[in-house]
């Protein structure tokens, strides 16, 4: 839910382009990801606020829970966030998570998260890169749009075969 979150606040600010990469290292006890896009990008007053979950609770302004629930669930997993945003230019969302920690959040239906995301929005070019102990799938609206040969990727029919592509490919290297 909170990649679904971040994706959609990268949505809401106009990207054309985003970028998806999870990296599960159960050697290192990482879990990492990390969602960039070219969007509007975020002033140095808005970035201030949206990373201190003090100065969200005290203002009245109607700010969302996304990226401080996002920054509360990764520190409880002994993991962090970080956030680097320029205006005009895009942001990066980075969370950490400790792998095996008991208040991580679950993963969930990430194969389902990502295809919604794309498939709704066949004008982005979104690209996602998922590594699991060095092993690792690749999906972009590009190669997407590439083998479809002109039917669209938001083609309704054609969803339970891309989200069983996804998954099978996700199992493939031990995802879930
Ligand atoms: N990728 C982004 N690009 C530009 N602004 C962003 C981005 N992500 C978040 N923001 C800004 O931070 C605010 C807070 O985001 P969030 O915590 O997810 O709550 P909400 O989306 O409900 O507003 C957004 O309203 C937006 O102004
Ligand atoms: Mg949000």
């Amino acid at each position: 839910m909170h990649i679904m979150d971040i994706l959609q606040n990268s949505i809401r600010a106009g990207a054309t382009e985003i970028s998806l990469e999870i990296r599960e290292d159960t050697l290192l006890n990482l879990l990492r990801f990390n969602i960039s896009d070219n969007g509007c990008g975020m002033a140095p007053d808005v970035l201030k606020t949206v990373t201190d979950p003090f100065f969200t609770t005290r203002t009245t302004r109607k700010v969302g829970l996304g990226l401080s629930l996002l920054r509360q669930n990764a520190e409880r997993s002994n993991g962090s966030l970080k956030i680097d945003s320029e205006t005009g230019k895009g942001t990066v969302v980075e969370a950490r998570f400790e792998y095996n920690h008991i208040d991580r959040p679950v993963l969930g239906d990430i194969a389902g998260t990502v295809l919604l995301t794309l498939t709704a929005h066949p004008e982005i070019q979104f690209r996602y890169l998922h590594n699991r102990n060095g092993r690792s799938f690749e999906l972009s609206t590009i190669a997407l749009k590439d083998a479809l040969c002109g039917i669209p990727i938001n083609e309704p029919a054609l969803y339970p075969t891309l989200l069983q592509m996804v998954k099978e490919n996700l199992k493939d290297i031990d995802v879930n």
